[in-house]
């Protein structure tokens, strides 16, 4: 959803300025554009450079310095801007755009912009209490921005109190949050998907484990691209990746912990979504205790697994069940079985064995199989972009 948004950050000068520089970072990394105006107070803070490298943009910290003869700076901006995020928001701004001033190029440029605001506040409690901050919030509220909460916590000041900036990543959050609110076209809204994803984990011991080489990759895909068409998304994960924004992680680690996560929430899902790498057995005993050296052979007795594949498609009612077979021959043999076998509705196959497809890699080449369809090839591509092509082969199977 925040991917190729232009999003605006308005640097404000509080003291936690240096905590946007992770933020531009961040909306970057979530595949945002982002530019930069600074305030002069902002400055003093931090140098306008730091986030010029940041954003890959010149920072933007005085309205009458135009570049550009054939744009008026500000307005260039403001037009550009398609989300505008006011971090560290202080007292002095938030008093400003409630009481429509507009006299440097940040209060300038976010009088003139139309794109929805989210406004940071971060300042001493004191300031944050005072009358005439509440009342300015207050009125931004009902201008139809959205203001974000301060946290509570240790401050500058040296003591405790509400006013902190709430930490990047759930700045993120809420700029995610308010584009998906805004946003028209939300094919996969008010439906529920849930995702597996990673490769499982069999305890042998406290400190040893049996498992494979899924890296989560193509899961954790493909629940980004669930949650930015507006699904509500539950993504049950045995993967060591960074989790997600906007949606509800579970982590697990063994098969029966990914099962009973995805059959808690089975019922009420619309499109389950199997992209884990379930280990087919587990050790048969689990030992308490990190075990000693024998000195001799050993031997580990493995039992199976729940097939949580199979078991969702016996007792499906209304779900579209999508799994995936990772082979290194045969695929389209393996892939047709199982899609029968487990009474899927879909199943993607993948051959690891290629160079740029299958485990750990950041690109995928895959196959959809349903049920009386031709096969649907889809090209080597990023695991994001053949994520969002899954889903829209479901959607129009599903007819959303
Ligand atoms: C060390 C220091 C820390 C400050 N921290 C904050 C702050 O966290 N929040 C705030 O609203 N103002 C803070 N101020 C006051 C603002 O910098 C001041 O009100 C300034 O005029 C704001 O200008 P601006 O809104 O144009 O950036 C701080 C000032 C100093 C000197």
């Amino acid at each position: 959803m925040l991917e190729k948004k232009h999003v605006t950050v308005f640097v404000t000068g509080g003291i936690a300025v240096y905590k946007a520089a992770d933020l531009v970072r961040k909306f970057i990394k979530a595949g945002a554009e982002v530019r930069v105006a600074m305030t002069e107070s902002a400055t003093q803070f931090v140098q306008p450079l730091t986030f010029q490298i940041l954003s890959r943009n010149e920072v933007y910290t005085n309205t009458f310095d135009e570049k550009e003869p054939e744009n008026v700076s500000h307005i260039h901006l403001a037009d550009w801007t398609e989300l505008a995020v006011i971090v560290p928001a202080t007292a002095n701004i938030i008093g400003k755009m409630a009481n429509g001033i507009a006299d440097d190029m940040v209060s300038t440029t976010l009088m003139a912009t139309t794109a929805p605001r989210l406004i940071v506040p971060a300042m001493n409690q004191n300031m944050l209490e005072n009358p005439a901050t509440q009342a300015n919030l207050v009125k931004l509220e009902g201008y139809g921005y959205t203001i974000m909460e301060p946290d509570t916590g240790f401050l500058a000041e040296g003591y405790e109190g509400k006013g902190r900036m709430p930490e990047p990543e759930k700045i993120v959050e809420a700029a995610h949050q308010l584009v998906l609110s805004r946003a028209v076209d939300l094919p996969l809204e008010n439906k529920n998907i849930i995702i597996s994803a990673g490769g499982t984990i069999e305890r042998i011991d406290p400190v040893r484990y049996i498992t494979n080489d899924s890296s989560g990759k193509m899961g954790h895909r493909l629940a980004e691209a669930a949650r930015d068409l507006g699904a509500n998304v539950t993504l049950v994960t045995a993967s060591k990746l960074e989790h997600p924004f906007g949606m509800n992680v579970v982590p697990v680690q063994s098969a029966r912990e990914m099962q009973s996560a995805i059959m808690d929430k089975f019922e009420t899902a619309d499109i389950v979504i199997m992209a884990a790498a379930v280990s087919d057995y587990r050790p048969k005993t689990q030992a308490d205790k990190k075990m000693k050296k024998a000195h001799q052979d050993i031997q580990i007795l493995l039992e199976e697994n729940p097939d949580i594949l199979a078991t969702m498609g016996q007792q499906k009612t209304h779900q579209f069940l999508i799994g995936f077979a990772a082979e290194t021959n045969d695929v389209e043999m393996y892939a047709k079985d199982k899609l029968k076998r487990k009474n899927a509705d879909m199943v993607v196959a993948n051959d690891v064995s290629k160079e740029h497809a299958g485990f750990n890699k950041d690109t995928n080449e895959v196959i959809i199989y349903q049920p009386d369809q031709e096969p649907i090839h889809i090209n080597t591509n990023t695991k994001a972009e053949i994520a969002k092509e899954i889903l829209y082969t479901a959607m129009n199977s599903i007819k959303l």
